[in-house]
């Protein structure tokens, strides 16, 4: 085919995901794979949101509500904001994707930390603005560099707090400095995708930080801790202002009638998040634990997966991995070529991580 494709369309890299578990099981014959790569939560989804899906499973030949009218005010009542600061997304993923197209225009640029989050690149490109990125500091956000990098062409910020691949977390107080620095036409995005696991209470909390009209975003996700990642659904909050302009651009039926019913009653389910939290917090410790035992590096995390050191080339040892039954992410192309990153799992999942990587280090 002889089309012709824009050059920020062909500078993309398709964004490659965690690698199944079926594709694991068919190409490599391996019973039973666990895969501890993609952040997802290891209990399965919230039994509220199970059964509260199951209940609309007859309306399925239905357009679902456009607006998510249910969602959406539970979410306001829960969070403290209007309905109308609220944006719903096909996955918070669809809300960067927005967020892009109605703030960026060619050449702006979009300042991001590197490695980062890959969709931020792909949507900044996909609009033809210009990603600048950022190098992290100790594996952490460089707020002070971040600023530095702003120039007359900034339109938008990228932050991930609890910060994704490394686990680092900011705090409140260097939040509010790094704002104060920030000229007003810039659109500042907090990805907050991870925030239900933070246990520092001086991280970040970024909804309360949303005042008046200033141009922050918050997005948040219901497939980590609500463990609903197979359904894409997620949200942002945000000046009234700013997701009106949203909306114009979102696909009307973006997100889809067991979504919202499952993330509406996955909003009642505090049992779950409180199981799944402390989940997360005891199986780290225990993983940690392991770890130093073993004499393995690893990086501390307010998130639900953390960093090791393999201290050899990572992409051998995820390869090794695969055929232990494990899937991890090397870090490869993250520019970390001797880390792994590993995802908290079940006390099952973790001692097979465990004695695998046991196995593939020694
Ligand atoms: C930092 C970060 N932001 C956003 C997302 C996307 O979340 P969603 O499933 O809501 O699109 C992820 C998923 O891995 C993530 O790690």
């Amino acid at each position: 085919m002889k089309l012709k494709i824009p050059d920020n369309i062909l500078s993309l890299k398709p964004y490659k995901p965690g690698k199944p578990l079926e594709e694991l099981e068919r190409e490599y014959g391996i019973k039973a794979p666990i895969k501890l790569a993609s952040n997802e939560n290891p209990l399965g989804p919230s039994p509220k949101a199970v059964e509260a899906m199951q209940a609309v499973l007859g309306n399925l030949h239905r357009y679902p509500d456009g607006s998510g009218y249910h969602l959406v005010n539970k979410l306001a009542g829960k969070l403290g904001v209007a309905p109308e600061q609220i944006v719903l997304g096909n996955g918070s993923d669809d809300v960067i994707g927005m967020l892009a197209r109605v703030y960026l225009e060619a050449g702006d640029e979009a300042i991001m930390t590197s490695p980062s989050f890959l969709m931020y690149e792909i949507f900044v490109r996909t609009v033809d603005a210009v990603p600048v990125m950022v190098p992290l500091k100790d594996l952490s956000v460089d707020l002070d560099a971040m600023v530095a990098a702003v120039s007359e062409k900034t339109k938008m910020i990228f932050i991930t707090n609890p910060n994704n691949p490394t686990g680092s977390h900011i705090t409140t107080a260097d939040f509010k400095v790094f704002m104060e620095k920030i000229p007003l036409p810039v659109v500042v995005v907090l990805d907050e995708a991870y925030v239900e696991f933070a246990c520092d209470p001086e991280c970040l909390n970024g909804l309360n930080e949303i005042a008046g009209d200033r141009p922050l975003a918050v997005l948040r996700t219901f497939s980590k801790a609500y463990g609903l990642a197979g359904i894409r659904i997620g949200y942002g909050v945000m000046p009234a202002e700013m997701a009106a302009m949203l909306n114009r651009v979102r696909q009307p039926f973006n997100t889809n009638i067991l979504a919202q019913a499952g993330a509406t009653a996955a909003l009642d389910d505090e049992e779950f998040l409180k199981e799944t939290r402390q989940l997360i917090h005891s199986e780290l410790e225990f993983m940690q634990n392991e770890l130093k035992e073993m004499d393995v590096d690893y990086f501390s995390t307010q998130a639900n997966f953390f960093l090791i050191d393999v201290k050899q080339n990572a992409g051998d040892v995820f390869e090794k991995m695969l055929r232990q039954g494990v899937i991890v992410r090397s870090m490869v192309s993250y520019g970390y070529p001797e880390y792994i990153r590993i995802t908290v799992g079940t006390r099952v999942e973790n001692v097979r991580f465990l004695e695998a990587l046991e196995t593939v280090l020694k």
